[in-house]
């Protein structure tokens, strides 16, 4: 027998009616952006395997053992893009658009990454990114943040998110810091857990997010990195956390953030939730002031933001549970086919009444009770009815479906009784 067809793991399929949702986080994310100025951006799923090593970074996770790699009918090395930023920075500088001028952009769509799959973390999963580009200040940092905490509020997820803030300072803060780092857990190398053991040779700077309580306890003392952070670093951070403050942004600062991506200088941030378990990072960015040269450009400041689609849907559905239950807010019901015609007219009609209205005719016939369940089970509010004698006499036939109360009214009525309930 053959084998049975299944998705590829970590592959996911959206159903109804979270994809709808997952459709609304996307919208209210795209509308923010589009109401600061951002301009959207299309990007290529597949991009060359060079460019996330030198963007991403050799020894991350993510290339070193997350990429879906390929080699196309050339023998090129391609890869599935695991991230968003690194093939934004090579479509600017390819189009010429980051030389002496600023860029504001954002992209949407699937990333993918090789990594162990559970809820929240998945092999095909989505992001809305942003990047801004040429603006060195900590003012853009600060907009990118304010922005996402009117996302979290436009989609009622405020007071179930926080904001962690952290500064890396600048490429040579963070050169220092790693050898230091180095130096002071290269002697104590067989008391840490195995992840941690090997992160010291490659990317030790990840060992500070390590979740062993062993290593964790190492490293109690080891050295810290603010103290190896330039002035004008600290002074950005200190600048920034003043315009949070003043704009209302409630954040903690975690001196032990350093995110998984290699590009990062000064501001990095997380926003997570406790609602999701252990996959509860719901977004990550920071400044990346040396990534544009590192990939072939002028020095060119950038920042931004990569926000999980697929985790703010979950939190959404965790807190908002009861919405997007329904697929209708009214049913037509007829009691002769011929009636079809009528029902489509109207149907359009009153969906341009109201705004975000949706309407569903009866298929296939039925007798007038069993059309009634159907509009039950399709969460509709409203039932119309439609029968010859109504449609002589330009009436129609309206029943609310949480009451049971029936009433027979002219079309411009029923309109108005529905806006009124
Ligand atoms: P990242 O932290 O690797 O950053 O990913 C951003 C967000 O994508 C995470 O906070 C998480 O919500 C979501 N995410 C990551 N991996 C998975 C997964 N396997 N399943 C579900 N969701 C996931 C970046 O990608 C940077 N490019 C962000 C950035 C843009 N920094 C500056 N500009």
């Amino acid at each position: 027998m053959s084998k049975k067809l299944q998705a590829v793991r970590g592959m996911r399929d959206v159903l109804p009616p979270d994809a709808r949702r997952f459709a609304h986080v996307e919208r209210i994310a795209h509308d923010v952006l589009l109401g600061y100025g951002y301009e959207l951006l299309q990007l290529p799923l597949l991009e060359s395997t060079e460019l996330f090593a030198r963007g991403v970074g050799e020894a991350t996770d993510i290339v070193e053992k997350e990429m879906y790699t390929l080699a196309d009918r050339d023998g090129d090395s391609l890869s599935l893009r695991p991230e968003g930023t690194a093939s934004c920075v090579r479509a600017l500088q390819e189009h010429g658009l980051l030389f002496n001028q600023t860029q504001k952009v954002f992209y949407s769509g699937p990333m993918f990454r090789y990594e162990r799959p559970q809820r929240g973390r998945y092999r095909q999963f989505s992001q809305v990114g942003a990047e801004v580009f040429g603006f060195s200040g900590p003012d853009v940092d600060a907009e990118l943040i304010v922005l996402l905490a009117e996302c979290w509020e436009r989609l009622g997820l405020t007071g179930h998110v926080r904001l962690e803030l952290n500064t890396l300072g600048a490429g040579d803060a963070r050169r220092a810091y790693r050898e230091a780092l180095v130096a002071y857990l290269t002697p104590l190398e067989g008391q840490l857990d195995p992840d941690s053991q090997r992160r010291l040779q490659t990317n030790p700077m990840r060992i500070l997010d390590s979740k062993n309580r062993d290593t964790q306890a190492l490293l109690a003392d080891a050295p810290v990195l603010q103290n190896f952070v330039d002035a004008a670093s600290l002074e950005h951070f200190e600048t920034l956390c003043g315009m949070l403050d003043a704009a209302g942004v409630a954040y903690t600062v975690n001196p032990n953030l350093v995110r998984g991506l290699d590009y990062y200088t000064h501001t990095v941030f997380e926003w997570i939730t406790d609602d999701l378990g252990a996959q509860g990072t719901i977004c990550g960015g920071g400044r990346y002031d040396g990534l544009v040269a590192q990939l072939g450009g002028k020095p060119t400041p950038g920042a931004g933001f990569g926000m999980g689609v697929d985790r703010v849907a979950l939190l959404h559905e965790t807190v908002h549970q009861r919405e997007f239950g329904r697929s209708a807010d009214l049913y037509i019901c007829l009691h002769d086919t011929d009636l079809f015609a009528t029902a489509m007219g109207l149907n359009k009609r009153l969906r341009n009444a109201f705004n975000d209205f949706k309407v569903r005719v009866n298929m296939g016939g039925g007798a007038l009770g069993k059309q009634l369940k159907k509009a039950n089970a399709s969460g509709a509010r409203w039932a119309l009815i439609l029968g010859e004698q109504e449609v002589r006499d330009g009436v129609l036939a309206l029943k609310d479906l949480q009451t049971g109360e029936q009433v027979t009214l002219p079309e411009a009525a029923v309109i108005e009784h529905i806006r009124a309930h």
